[in-house]
């Protein structure tokens, strides 16, 4: 069985002291046993998010450099982040895919990046508005794997972690329905086992992320193929973020 998951990506919002409130609230929440929790805070706050959590509360980074180090101004490298807390960190957020223009052929440079450095990552993919409106999510969703992931050895896709986060959901109050959610999650799975194993498949976490908030949560999770959620705007409250963990 997967792992169930609720990862909270805080995107650029909070300052220390209300990301360490948070944390703090989080951690003073009884949650469910079975649920990985995790909060990615902006790289300045990794040091400090660590220091405030406990076991209960993974902390990773929501981009890093795929480049070991040297002269890239305002990047960070993932011995950097490994060095300041993080265990765990993002690869292709449709905001960094969009916003930064970060290729499938850079992704894929940062999925290896996270292979040699062995940091465990969440692989996101999702498809824009008139892709969907087109009806080729799928095809769309394979290629961003094919490219950026599927080149890993059975062995290094293991501990990977895969968000299917359609982009239209993002950020604008409308998720997808708990049908379109694991429809995709399912074709996703059914991708790992083809180009994988059956076992591989079976045990990668596959999270959805979109609007994703209590009041939608508990159906989302309930669907056999969704594994869990990547949070954004309902993350940056404990109460809200406690709840959505508490769904499953
Ligand atoms: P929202 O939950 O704010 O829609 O953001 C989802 C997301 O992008 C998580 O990575």
């Amino acid at each position: 069985m997967p792992q169930k998951i609720v990862a909270g990506n805080w995107k650029m919002n909070l300052c220390l002291d209300e990301g360490v409130d948070l944390i703090r609230s989080i951690e003073a929440s009884s949650l469910p046993s079975d649920v990985k929790v995790m909060v990615f805070p902006p790289a300045l706050f990794v040091d400090a998010a660590k220091k405030t959590s406990s076991s209960k509360c993974l902390v990773g980074v929501q981009n890093f450099n795929a480049a070991e180090k040297g002269a890239f101004t305002g990047e960070v490298s993932i011995k950097q982040v490994k060095s300041a807390g993080a265990s765990i960190g993002l690869i292709g957020h449709s905001e960094r895919r969009e916003l930064f223009n970060e290729t499938n052929a850079i992704l894929k440079d940062k999925v290896d990046a996270a292979i040699e450095n062995n940091f465990q990552f969440i692989f996101c993919c999702g498809e824009p508005l008139e892709v969907r409106e087109a009806g080729t999510e799928i095809e769309f969703v394979r290629n961003q794997l094919e490219e950026s992931l599927f080149h890993l050895a059975s062995d290094q896709m293991r501990d990977g972690i895969i968000a299917y986060e359609p982009i239209w959901a993002i950020g604008t109050g409308r998720t997808a329905s708990s049908e379109q959610a694991e429809d995709m999650h399912r074709e996703i799975r059914a991708m790992l086992s083809e180009k994988y194993t059956n076992d591989i498949a079976e045990s990668i976490s596959i999270l959805y992320g979109g609007s994703c908030k209590s009041a939608n949560a508990k159906e989302l999770f309930a669907c056999p193929n969704v594994n869990g959620g990547l949070i954004g705007g309902a993350a940056l409250d404990a109460t809200s973020f406690c709840a959505i963990i508490d769904s499953f």
